[in-house]
């Protein structure tokens, strides 16, 4: 059976994460968290008290970080040069600060080259910000996630009170406000739809029927 190439994109916390793994499950396909990557490199810059607004610096850190994703026991974690980093990449310093590490080119270059390595083989959902315009523009299903930022923001505050995190909804409404207004207007692949891309407002749909959409689509053109 044909094994397709699914990209999800899209905004800060519209639900590209939840479902993309559960639609990568329904499949038996591997998901691939892009984000996770570009945490990954700013949680190693912070933990070395590195200047992020140092361009040349932070690249140079991506070309010798090695980051690596790993299905153990149904769920995906993250391993920074061999250390397991999936908790400590959700930290709010961490989301504070990547949408500056993940604005540099040279940032950028390196994780596409390991996306692209990831979805050679087909079976894959990957998510993120550009990957039906930018990593994979051929994917054979391209789907951008939209949701209200009210939504958005109570979801995250739901995620992040499950960790035992306490957030007020108004600052996260300016947090995701100000992390989609810098992935948007970046030189480097901007958070964008890809004009193939089907798109899905999630801020009145259950989990169910967002992953339902999505498995729909794909399993017609999987045949
Ligand atoms: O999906 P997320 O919130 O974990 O992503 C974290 C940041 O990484 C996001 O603010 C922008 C960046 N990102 C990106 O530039 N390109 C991607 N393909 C995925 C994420």
């Amino acid at each position: 059976m044909k094994r397709i190439v699914i990209a999800i994109d899209g905004p800060a916390a519209s639900g590209k994460s939840t479902t993309a793994r559960l639609v990568a499950g329904r499949l038996g396909y591997l998901h691939i968290d892009t984000g996770a990557m570009y945490r990954a490199i700013t949680l190693k810059a912070l933990q070395r008290k590195l200047d992020i607004n140092d361009r040349g610096l932070i690249e140079d850190l991506a070309r010798g970080s090695e980051i690596h994703l790993e299905k153990l026991n149904g769920a995906l974690r993250v391993f920074l040069d061999g250390t397991d980093v999936t908790g400590a990449i959700r930290s709010r310093e961490v989301t504070a600060s990547v949408s500056t590490v993940s604005s540099y080119a040279g940032v950028r270059e390196v994780m596409v080259r390991e996306q692209r390595k990831l979805a050679g083989q087909g079976g894959v959902v990957l998510e993120g910000r550009d990957i039906g315009t930018v990593v994979l523009p051929h994917a054979d299903l391209k789907v951008f996630m939209v949701a209200n930022v009210r939504e958005r923001a109570r979801r995250r505050r739901k995620d992040l009170m499950a960790t035992g995190i306490q957030a007020n909804e108004e600052e996260l409404v300016s947090e995701i406000e100000a992390r989609d207004r810098k992935d948007s207007t970046r030189a480097t692949s901007p958070l964008r739809k890809a004009d193939d891309a089907v798109e899905l407002d999630t801020s009145d749909l259950t989990i169910d029927q967002q992953v339902e959409f999505i498995v729909t689509r794909a399993r017609t053109i999987i045949g």
